[in-house]
């Protein structure tokens, strides 16, 4: 227990520190202690002026015999365990008090959702910009559009609760699309939102110097988030793995590129279907992004985002 070395220093002071308790005001019950303790002394007929100094001559020196210095170490050690005891307990008392404190002083669910809007709106003038590129539903299911609007809920969701949010664009977004629709069914509040939405391309939105295209196709890994740049997921769910459509979308468009740096902070890991992915979803992409710009760390925000079903790890659990 940390608190044995204090004890032991505070061996030969017990009694003056207790009297000096006793000024300060120690609670009635440890006075009670306190004088028990004295009791059992009387009943060993040890009295307190035993405790000073044993090698001290006193003039009698049947008082230091050898039982008696041995008794005397023995109720020193009792004493000094009560006592870290009765601090210990102090310790605790204060620290329970100090939770009550801060669970009556916790932020209502209203105080949070003010806070989380606050920052959200902050990002607007100053954040990270990320968009998502909605033009591509054409290429997917009903069911991977379902999946989509699933994937914008809890990417939102996670953009929310960030302490250093991005500031959040869906571009390509047609009213009445099936996108629209399948997000409106199936995210509670969509309307309300804190994001731009837009059916314009991200093309016209933004200078194409600024665009980045996030795609897992690229041969650039991702290095920093760069607040100056916008970064552009494909707003696509690929069960049937339509390859490098974004890629070829930003080549055609002479963009510049970026992947995540899976390669470079993680290996592949043995596993029974010897399956290796680095296309993740649109939600896990956002996730790296958004806990390596507060962290600023890849393998944190690899570790975040990227699920164990992907068949890769970090090097650094390898080992
Ligand atoms: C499910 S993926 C779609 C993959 C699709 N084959 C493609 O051509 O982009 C959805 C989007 O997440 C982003 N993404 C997924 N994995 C990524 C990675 N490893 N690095 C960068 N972006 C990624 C891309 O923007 C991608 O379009």
């Amino acid at each position: 227990m940390m608190a044995y070395p204090e004890c032991e220093m505070e061996r030969y002071t017990c009694r003056g520190q207790c009297d000096q308790q006793k000024n300060n005001g120690v609670s009635r019950q440890e006075d009670e202690d306190e004088e028990n303790f004295w009791d059992y002394f009387g009943l060993l007929q040890i009295g307190p002026e035993s405790f000073h100094n044993p090698h001290q001559s006193t003039g009698n020196e049947n008082c230091c015999s050898r039982n008696v210095l041995r008794k005397q170490r023995h109720w020193q050690k009792i004493i000094s365990a009560k006592k870290c005891k009765r601090k210990y307990e102090r310790e605790r008392r204060k620290a329970k008090h100090a939770e009550k404190k801060d669970v009556i002083h916790q932020l209502s669910k209203r105080d949070l959702k003010v806070i989380a809007k606050g920052r959200l709106l902050d990002a607007k003038e100053t954040g990270p910009r990320l968009c998502i590129d909605l033009s591509m539903t054409s290429h997917m299911t009903r069911k991977e559009i379902n999946r989509l609007a699933s994937q914008i809920r809890r990417l939102y969701g996670s953009n929310k609760k960030a302490q250093k949010p991005f500031w959040l664009y869906f571009t390509g977004f047609l009213k009445n699309s099936p996108i629209y629709e399948a997000c409106l069914r199936m995210n509670d509040g969509f309307l309300n939102y804190h994001v731009d939405a837009t059916p314009d391309s991200y093309l016209d939105l933004f200078p194409l110097g600024t665009i980045v295209y996030l795609t897992p196709d690229s041969e650039n890994a991702l290095e920093e988030i760069d607040p100056q740049k916008v970064y552009i997921l494909g707003g696509l769910v690929d069960e049937s793995i339509q390859k490098r459509l974004t890629f070829q979308e930003a080549e055609d468009k002479h963009l510049q590129t970026a992947r995540l740096p899976i390669q470079e902070y993680m290996i592949k890991n043995v596993n029974a279907k010897n399956y290796h992915s680095t296309i993740l979803a649109v939600n896990q992409v956002f996730d790296a992004l958004s806990t390596f710009y507060e962290t600023n760390s890849w393998e944190e925000a690899l570790k975040a985002a990227v699920s164990p079903g992907k068949g890769y790890v970090l090097r650094d659990s390898a080992l």
